[in-house]
C-alpha cells in the first residue's frame, strides 16, 4: 500500500525540482499536440525513460493507443504529434521532440541541465528532500526479544525500519522510532526460572552467558515436566505484576539492553522511544472488557475471550481461560497508547512476515472497537534470512549473533583496504567500520520486502558488483576529484553549461543525478528503500560511463574542466543524500 492512498495530502506543496517540472512541460506540450491531431485526447500520458538506444530524455507510446481510435498507425500519428510538440514555442526545458517508431522521445534542452545542477549545488544535504506528507510518523520496528540474543533475524527489522523512518523524515513527517521489546514471553520467564535455578554457572552478564542459561533450562525442562509447569508460574506472576519476581525481569531486561544497545551503537541507530509488552499488560486487559462489552468479542463458558473476526480472518484469542493476556490484546494497548501519546499520521509495523495475519487482526479489532486510526496503520512484512550457517534456533544455542555478523563485516572490510591502500591504523578501522556495516545494510535494503534473503558475507562486502562499497566507491572516486582539483586550486565553477554543449556522457548523468526526488518520492510512497538502492547502482553505473568518457582534471579546456568538476560535485551531494537515507555512511577515502 502507499500512504499516498492513506492520507489528504492535496494541500502540501512539494519543491519544484527541474526533472518535475521538465516533466510537467512535456506533458503539457503533448496535450496541446494531441489537442490538434485527435478530437477525443483523453488516453492516458505516461511518460517513461526511453531505451537507450533512442537517446532522448523522456519517452510517451500515447500513440499506439490512439491508432485504434484515429484508425491510423503509430508511426503517422507520432510524425504530426511531434512536429505540432516542435512547433510550440513555449519550451523551456524541452527541447525538442522525435518520434521514433510510433514512440514520442521528448529531449531536454541545455537550460534543464544547468536548472539541474544548479538545486543541486544550492540544495547539499537537502537536494529530494520532499512534502509527501505533515505530521508523525511513527516507525515500530527493531523490536528485539528480552532475554534472547539480538541474531540475524532482527537485523532486518532494524535496517528496514532506520531507513524508512529517514525516508518518511525526508519526505516531511516528524519520524519517529520506536523499540517494543518483547519482554514478557515464556523466554523471559525460563530465564527468571534459570536464574533460580543455576546458582553455580557463571553470573550472566552478557547475551553469549544468558544463552547458556537458556539453552540449559530448556533442556531440563524437557525432561522435567513439572518445571515446565514452574515456569508458567513465573509467567502468570509477571502478569498479575508480581513486584518479586518483576524485580528479576528487571535484571534479565537491562543485560538484554546492554547487549541491544551495543549493536545499535554499531549501526548508528537511535530510537526516540523503547518500551516493552510489560508495560501494556494491564491497559491490554481493559480492551478485553470492552471488547466484550462492545459484543465484538465471546467469552466463553471457561473463561477464554475470543474476539469475533469471521468471514473476513480468523477469529482470535484476546484473552486465555486463565486471565492471562496475549501479544495480539497487548498490541491493541499499545496502539492506543501510541495514538493518544502521537496522534500520528502514519503508524507503521516492520516485522517479519509471520506476523501479516497478527497485524491485520489487530487492525481488524482496532476497527471494531471503533478506532478511527486504524486506517493509519501499516504492517510492512518482510521475507526470511538465511545465513550459510543455516537456521537459526535459540532454543538450542544455534544463533548467529547479529554482533558477530557486523564484526566480521568489518574484519573482511578491512583485508580489502589495507590489500589496496597504506593508511595509518585508525584511519583503516574508521574506513572498514563504514564500509563494513553499510556492505551489511545495502545487501539487506536492495532485496524487496517480501524476498528471502540468503546472505554471503564475502560477496555482500565485495568492492565490485552490486554492493554497498561500489556505491561507497563511487562516493570517494568523486571526492578524490575534488580534493585533487581543489589542491590545484580549482572548485567547480559558477557559471556552467550555457555556453557550452553537453555530451552525451555528461547528459546521461545529469539527467540520473535530477532523478533523485523522483526516486526518494516512490521510495518513501511505498515504503520501499530498495528503490533508492537500485537508484543508486545505476547512478553509480552512470558515474563510471562519465568517467571512462570525460577527462575532468586534464580536461581540454578551463570550461569543459569547470563543468564536469561541477557535475562531480553534484554526484558526490546525490551519492551522499541517497547513502544517507539507506542509513549508510560515505567514507572520503577507501
Ligand atoms: N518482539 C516481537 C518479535 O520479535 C515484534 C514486535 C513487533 N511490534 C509490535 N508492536 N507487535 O516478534
Amino acid at each position: 500500500m502507499e500512504f499516498g492512498e492513506l492520507l489528504d495530502n492535496s494541500c502540501l506543496v512539494n519543491p519544484v525540482y527541474a526533472i518535475i517540472s521538465a516533466q510537467k512541460e512535456a506533458r503539457k506540450l503533448l496535450k496541446n499536440a494531441l489537442k490538434s491531431v485527435a478530437t477525443r485526447a483523453d488516453a492516458e500520458i505516461l511518460l517513461l525513460r526511453p531505451k537507450e538506444a533512442w537517446q532522448g530524455d523522456l519517452s510517451c507510446s500515447v500513440c499506439f493507443e490512439l491508432a485504434r481510435t484515429l484508425k491510423k498507425s503509430p508511426k503517422e500519428i507520432a510524425e504530426e504529434v511531434a512536429r505540432k510538440v516542435n512547433e510550440n514555442h513555449k519550451k523551456i526545458f524541452v527541447e525538442k521532440c522525435e518520434p521514433v517508431n510510433g514512440h514520442l522521445n521528448f529531449f531536454f534542452s541545455p537550460a534543464f541541465f544547468e536548472a539541474a545542477l544548479k538545486e543541486i549545488r544550492k540544495g547539499k544535504g537537502d537536494f529530494g528532500r520532499l512534502k509527501l506528507g505533515r505530521g508523525v510518523a511513527l516507525v515500530d520496528y527493531s523490536h528485539p526479544n528480552v532475554g534472547k540474543p539480538m541474531h540475524v533475524g532482527h537485523i532486518r527489522s532494524t535496517i528496514l525500519g532506520d531507513s524508512i523512518k529517514r525516508l518518511l523524515s525526508f519526505s516531511g513527517y516528524k519520524s519517529v522510532g520506536f523499540n517494543y521489546l518483547g519482554d514478557s514471553g515464556s523466554q523471559v520467564a525460563k530465564l527468571v526460572l534459570a536464574m533460580q535455578k543455576f546458582k553455580d554457572l557463571p553470573e550472566m552478564t552478557n547475551e553469549k552467558s544468558m544463552l547458556d542459561y537458556y539453552v540449559k533450562i530448556n533442556q531440563e525442562i524437557e525432561a522435567d515436566a513439572a518445571l515446565n509447569e514452574e515456569a508458567r508460574g513465573i509467567l502468570e506472576r509477571i502478569e498479575a505484576g508480581d513486584e518479586k519476581t518483576l524485580r528479576e525481569v528487571e535484571r534479565i531486561r537491562e543485560v538484554s539492553m546492554k547487549a541491544f544497545e551495543r549493536n545499535y551503537g554499531l549501526l548508528g541507530i537511535v530510537f526516540e522511544e523503547v518500551t516493552g509488552e510489560s508495560a501494556f499488560v494491564n491497559d491490554a486487559k481493559k480492551r478485553v472488557v470492552e471488547a466484550v462489552k462492545k459484543g465484538i468479542a465471546i467469552r466463553e463458558a471457561d473463561g477464554t475471550v475470543i474476539v469475533k473476526l469471521e468471514p473476513e480472518l480468523p477469529n482470535t484469542v484476546l484473552m486465555r481461560s486463565n486471565g492471562t493476556t496475549l501479544y495480539l490484546t497487548r498490541d491493541l494497548a499499545l496502539a492506543d497508547y501510541k495514538w493518544k501519546n502521537y496522534k500520528f499520521a502514519l503508524n507503521l509495523y516492520v516485522t517479519a512476515a509471520e506476523q501479516n495475519l497478527h497485524f491485520q487482526q489487530v487492525f481488524k479489532t482496532l476497527e471494531k472497537l471503533g478506532r478511527e486510526y486504524c486506517r493509519k496503520c501499516v504492517h510492512i512484512g518482510f521475507g526470511l534470512l538465511f545465513l550459510e550457517e543455516g537456521k537459526i534456533s535459540s532454543r538450542e544455542g544455534r544463533v548467529v549473533f547479529l554482533e558477530d555478523v557486523l564484526n566480521n563485516a568489518r574484519e573482511l572490510a578491512k583485508e580489502e583496504i589495507k590489500r589496496t591502500c597504506e593508511y595509518d591504523a585508525q584511519m583503516i578501522e574508521e574506513i572498514s567500520t563504514k564500509v563494513g556495516i553499510g556492505a551489511v545494510k545495502f545487501a539487506l535494503l536492495r532485496i524487496t520486502p517480501e524476498k528471502n534473503i540468503s546472505f554471503d558475507l564475502k560477496r555482500v562486502v565485495s568492492f565490485q558488483g552490486d554492493t554497498g562499497a561500489y556505491v561507497q566507491y563511487t562516493y570517494v572516486r568523486a571526492s578524490n576529484i575534488l580534493r585533487k582539483a581543489l589542491e590545484q586550486r580549482t572548485s567547480p565553477g559558477r557559471r556552467p553549461l550555457k555556453a557550452l554543449a553537453i555530451n552525451d556522457a555528461e547528459k546521461n548523468l545529469v539527467r540520473a543525478l535530477a532523478d533523485f526526488p523522483i526516486a526518494v518520492e516512490s521510495a518513501a510512497k511505498q515504503f520501499r528503500p530498495h528503490i533508492l538502492c537500485d537508484y543508486l547502482l545505476d547512478l553509480s553505473n552512470s558515474f563510471s560511463a562519465f568517467y571512462d568518457a570525460c577527462p575532468v582534471l586534464k580536461a581540454e579546456t578551463l570550461e569543459e574542466r569547470n563543468q564536469r568538476l561541477l557535475i562531480v560535485e553534484a554526484t558526490k551531494t546525490v551519492l551522499g543524500n541517497g547513502l544517507r537515507l539507506l542509513g549508510i555512511e560515505a567514507p572520503e577515502r577507501m
